[in-house]
């Protein structure tokens, strides 16, 4: 009788159950180069339906931000970004020459106004812009004029000006009462006013939208921000003739080209491409924000984690992980962070022991073999991976509808995902080599653009504030 032997290419130390489980994992998670291009070309179907009418499950939304920056934008201006894991507040002097200096300080947004009442979260916000203006700026006085703030609101907003817009829903946990259906900027204005504080929202901005801002303000050919971080999203520079759902009415500017903020993490909720697991299906079911951002739901930090963590929990249910046992941090919904992934797709030592430490000293696993600590980084290596290669569909869908292959092109991109994921950059360019051919890909520059949004926000504040005073003077 032949013994057929389980192929380990994953090189592991385990038993053959191990190696056949780890092998049907990384099948599971992969997204095979024809899916890829299924993928990307319904983005690019997705993204076309979005720009053609409302109510489109890519949103496509409008940012009425339209010009370029030049780089000479001077002036203070105040930025808040909400949306991540903190609050953000901070000023921005403008020098010109794509230079600026920055103040800054962080606020934590708790659980409870996460998940409280939205003027709750709007008071909280207005006392911590109090708090910095007190600490590390002056206050305009009576007779001064306000100070001009954007407002970067990393949800998906429906603007009908740039300093108007209604929530569409909550992302990424919050879950706020008495906000959607609501002006967010309005909602924090009152708040402001409450206070006497003289500050004027000039501006909504999505974080997207204030990276490619950001990065402009240095390279004015910057095509596409993306956001890979608690999240994710893309916005770009779109033909406004080609924002069939807009009457002239809406555009009286009369601009050639706009930013549209695609809100790209609800791709595919009708799961017609998307490769889903019953992993991904799991941390659906148990969000806060059920059947929807599948697409954020495969790709983003918030989620990568928990991906994983139930995987590790149905290996351990069938004695392949960890000698069957699990540890009360693991058994919980978030125990186990996307951090924890970086950190373990970073460890190279030959016994994996940073590996060794997250998972016993940190989630409590009583004891783990070389062979388990092999396949949590297998895990988070398929996981990440996939993320990768789902991001650069969204890309590619991108280049696809804006003329951009095969030519130079500048992606900026913010997030911990694409900051600290040991070698994001380089799938998502094979990824993209693989849907465009590698001299294409090659011609793609990802830039890091941290913390970009604030500055964004606050050169869109700018803009918005010399529009307004233009059209006073008219
Ligand atoms: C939001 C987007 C945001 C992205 C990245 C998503 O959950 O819907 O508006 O740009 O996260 O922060």
């Amino acid at each position: 009788m032949t013994v057929t032997k389980t192929t380990n290419i994953h090189q592991i130390d385990g038993t053959e159950e191990q190696i056949k489980a780890i092998n049907g994992l990384s099948q599971e998670f992969d997204v095979t180069t024809e899916r890829l291009r299924t993928i990307t070309d319904q983005f690019v179907k997705e993204m076309r339906r979005g720009l053609d009418h409302d109510g489109a499950t890519v949103a496509m939304i409008p940012s009425y931000v339209s010009g370029r920056p030049t780089g000479d934008e001077v002036g203070r201006y105040l930025a808040l970004d909400l949306g991540g894991t903190n609050l953000r507040v901070c000023e921005f002097d403008l020098k010109g020459k794509g230079d600026c200096s920055v103040k800054q300080q962080k606020f934590v947004i708790s659980d409870e106004l996460k998940t409280g009442d939205m003027r709750d979260l709007c008071d909280y916000i207005a006392d911590s812009v109090d708090t910095f203006l007190t600490e590390h700026c002056s206050k305009p006085g009576p007779n001064e004029e306000m100070l001009q703030l954007g407002y970067t609101f990393s949800f998906p907003v429906l603007q009908t000006a740039i300093n108007r817009g209604v929530l569409k829903q909550w992302t990424k946990g919050f879950s706020s009462t008495n906000a959607v259906g609501k002006d967010v900027a309005l909602l924090l204005q009152e708040s402001f006013k409450k206070r006497y504080l003289p500050v004027n929202v000039a501006a909504i901005v999505n974080d997207t939208v204030g990276t490619l801002m950001a990065y402009a303000y240095c390279y004015p050919e910057t095509a596409m921000g993306v956001i890979l971080g608690t999240g994710t999203n893309a916005s770009y520079y779109e033909k406004t003739a080609n924002i069939k759902k807009w009457s002239e009415q809406e555009n009286p500017a009369g601009t050639d080209e706009m930013v549209v903020n695609m809100e790209w993490g609800a791709f595919d909720c009708e799961r017609q491409v998307l490769p889903l697991t019953m992993y991904d299906n799991k941390v659906n079911r148990q969000s806060r924000n059920l059947h929807q951002q599948l697409f954020e739901k495969m790709i983003s930090g918030m989620y990568l984690g928990e991906i994983v963590r139930h995987a590790m929990i149905n290996l351990i249910d069938q004695y392949l992980l960890f000698n069957g046992e699990s540890s009360p941090i693991l058994n919980k919904q978030w125990g186990f962070e996307t951090a924890y992934l970086t950190a373990i797709e970073k460890d190279k030592t030959e016994n994996l022991d940073e590996t060794k430490e997250i998972l016993e000293e940190t989630i409590g696993i009583p004891s783990t073999t070389l062979a388990d600590r092999q396949m949590v980084k297998k895990m988070g290596e398929f996981v990440g991976r996939r993320a990768a290669r789902l991001s650069a569909c969204g890309m590619g869908g991108v280049m696809m509808q804006d003329d951009k292959i095969g030519q130079e092109c500048i992606i900026a991109i913010d997030g911990s995902l694409f900051e600290f994921y040991p070698n994001f950059e380089g799938l998502l360019r094979e990824a993209l080599g693989e849907l465009f051919g590698e001299e294409a890909a090659n011609k793609v520059r990802f830039a890091l653009a941290r913390d970009g949004s604030g500055l964004g926000a606050a050169i869109i504040a700018m803009m918005a504030h010399k529009q307004q005073q233009q059209q006073q003077q008219q």
